[in-house]
């Protein structure tokens, strides 16, 4: 699109030298040191799941006197404390093996042991093999037998990997290709600030701004926190950030806070080295939005890669904080299905945990329509290929839009219904009046390829498309929910910024807040575009919630007041 080189011209007249960087990190190397010792985790049946996801529906439903009232970590943890005899039962069983297992959930719920392949074979009378795992050249095993000895059976919710290996988690945010021109269409309540006129050619930080009345103000309120999370070693590189601050955001003048990295499983911690791509758009779109909000960078490395491990561990690594960041945003994904529901069940409890302790989880749905992840992969039998973790009905799932005059629905954007969590109550009125409206009969082909009774997502959409980024010194457009993601997170937490410095907790979960006031009361209803894939047009955008672009696009004043009703507005400012 001319449009989009444009901008990175202009950017690229605002690079400059740079020395060559050090040798490429080695990753592989990192990996092939785990690979004598098969990891592998043990998860023992919570004591109260029930009253985990019931705490987490009460806290974050707006009309309970509980609502916000967050738990502290041991309040949390004790919904998912194993009993005593469960414990007793699985470290013996792997004793009589010489194995002693690693707790690693302030819960005690999930442990990780790393054994021979022949031990794990004589734990679940398994036939495990290695495997080097597609795309990422990790090694993984996975078994074609399995059973889980009889004295075990009803203390453990699951053990991994067994038969089903999940893939790397993924994000797939791609350079922009040129596209045919949005559709025109009606958005309605469009009360923004007025758009900077090359928002038309590409998205930059300001333009962001304006689409959703954000404030550029720098935030000062040292309680506020936005973690980011990084996977398949990703880095951003401190001087893009710089770079991308001194072209983008003009107006900041004073300095603000750069992020911070914390590592875990041996994630990579170099700002200094090459950026990766979605590691430096994660992070120009926090850091560069929610001006002066502190900014972690989590990099989860390569110890437990795959979709389950490194999803497990950084959960774990924030319900073991006193306070956990406010505000987590992830842009990565794997897919639903493949993988055991025991394991997603699980890790979508780890969720509830963390939201019961006041953190709004973000997770970028996926840039394949309903094809999931990608628009290359394949729909098993034609079915449309839900995400995970966006199925989990306790994140917030992030969607795409594109253009700006009008914002449509991204053509990319996944969406869909879940195969195994059902309907949340807070989002079944919505989902059901699309399912109403889409009044599908047997000759739609739609018809027969997504499961009307899943829980259904994404949850909200921002802008996805031509987002401008500095990697390598090197302006270009990118697009992704995975740049819709930290602009959500950016909105969001920017409202925790005001709530903080009145003395209110921040929006913790927030589904059943966003639900319950529906699109008119915070968002910009989309209703033109689909998102094709698995060689169908996908589901149309229509008033309301649509699986494309969720509620629709966010409005920072409208949400601040839904929340803050005699909210000042002076702390903002809309400066464009
Ligand atoms: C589970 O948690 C709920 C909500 O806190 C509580 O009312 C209930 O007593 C708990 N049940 C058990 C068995 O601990
Ligand atoms: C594992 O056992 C199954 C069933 O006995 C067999 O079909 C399969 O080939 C075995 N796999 C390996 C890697 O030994
Ligand atoms: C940044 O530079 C490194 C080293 O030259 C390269 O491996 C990497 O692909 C570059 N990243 C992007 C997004 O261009
Ligand atoms: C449809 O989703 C429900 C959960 O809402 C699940 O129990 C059921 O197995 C799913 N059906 C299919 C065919 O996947
Ligand atoms: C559903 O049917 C009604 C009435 O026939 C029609 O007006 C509407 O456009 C249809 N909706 C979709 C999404 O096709
Ligand atoms: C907002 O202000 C109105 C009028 O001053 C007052 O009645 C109301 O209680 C206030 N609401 C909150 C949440 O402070």
């Amino acid at each position: 699109m001319i449009a989009a080189s444009l901008l990175v011209l202009s950017l690229l007249q605002l690079s400059f030298g740079r020395p060559a960087p050090a040798s490429p990190r080695d990753f592989i190397g990192d990996i092939l040191d785990h690979v004598a010792q098969m990891p592998m985790v043990i998860a023992l049946n919570p004591n109260n799941k029930t009253g985990l996801v019931d705490t987490l529906m009460d806290i974050s439903d707006p009309a309970s006197p509980n609502y916000r009232k967050f738990l502290s970590k041991e309040e949390a943890a004790s919904f998912m404390t194993p009993a005593p005899e469960s414990v007793q039962a699985v470290t013996s069983w792997l004793a009589k093996y010489n194995v002693t297992p690693d707790v690693v959930s302030p819960a005690g719920d999930i442990m990780r042991i790393h054994v021979p392949i022949a031990t794990a074979n004589a734990l679940l009378s398994a036939n495990y093999s290695a495997f080097v795992q597609e795309g990422t050249g990790a090694t993984a095993h996975k078994t074609d037998v399995y059973a889980i000895p009889e004295a075990v059976q009803p203390h453990l919710a699951f053990v991994y990997p067994t038969t089903q290996v999940a893939p790397a988690p993924r994000s797939r945010k791609t350079p922009v290709k040129p596209v045919a021109p949005p559709k025109r269409g009606k958005r309605t309540l469009s009360k923004r600030a007025v758009l900077p006129a090359t928002c038309v050619d590409g998205i930059s930080p300001t333009c962001v701004q304006a689409l959703y009345n954000m404030p550029t103000a720098p935030a000062t309120n040292p309680n506020n926190h936005i973690a980011v999370s990084g996977f398949l070693n990703e880095i951003p590189n401190l001087q893009d950030l710089n770079e991308f601050l001194f072209a983008l955001r003009k107006d900041i003048t004073g300095s603000i806070q750069p992020f911070s990295v914390d590592s875990i499983d041996g994630g990579v911690t170099d700002t200094q080295g090459p950026g990766t791509l979605e590691a430096s758009l994660d992070i120009q779109y926090t850091v560069g939005l929610a001006t002066n909000v502190p900014t972690t960078f989590v990099s989860v490395g390569p110890n437990n890669q795959d979709g389950v491990g490194g999803f497990l561990d950084i959960i774990n690594f924030l319900l073991a904080q006193d306070s956990p960041p406010p505000v987590l945003t992830t842009s990565f994904s794997i897919p639903e299905g493949g993988i055991g529901p025991d394991v997603l069940e699980n890790l979508c409890l780890a969720y509830a945990q963390l939201g019961t302790r006041g953190t709004s989880i973000l997770f970028a749905s996926g840039d394949g329509g309903v094809a999931g992840q990608d628009p290359l992969d394949t729909c098993p039998d034609d079915l449309f290929l839900p995400t995970f973790p966006s199925t989990c009905p306790y994140v917030t799932s992030v969607g795409s839009t594109e253009g700006v005059a009008p914002e449509v629905a991204g053509t990319f954007s996944a969406g869909g219904f879940s195969n195994i969590f059902p309907v949340p109550d807070y989002q079944s009125s919505a989902a059901q009046n699309y399912l109403n409206a889409l009044n599908i009969s047997s000759d739609n082909p739609l018809s027969g390829k997504f499961n009307t009774t899943g829980r259904a997502f994404p949850d909200v959409s921002t802008t996805g498309r031509d987002i401008a980024i500095i990697v390598n010194g090197t302006g270009q457009p990118v697009l992704g929910t995975s740049a819709s993601t930290p602009i959500f997170a950016s909105i969001v937490a920017l409202v925790n910024e005001q709530l903080l410095n009145a003395g209110q907790p921040p929006l913790g979960f927030l589904n059943p807040l966003l639900y319950a006031s529906g699109t008119a009361a915070v968002f910009n209803d989309i209703v033109v575009g689909n998102n094709p894939g698995c060689g169908t047009p996908g589901f149309p955008a229509l008033p309301g919630w649509d699986p494309v672009t969720g509620l629709g696009t966010p409005d920072f004043l409208r949400l601040l007041s839904l929340v803050m009703p005699n909210s000042s507005t002076s702390t903002t400012n809309i400066g464009i």
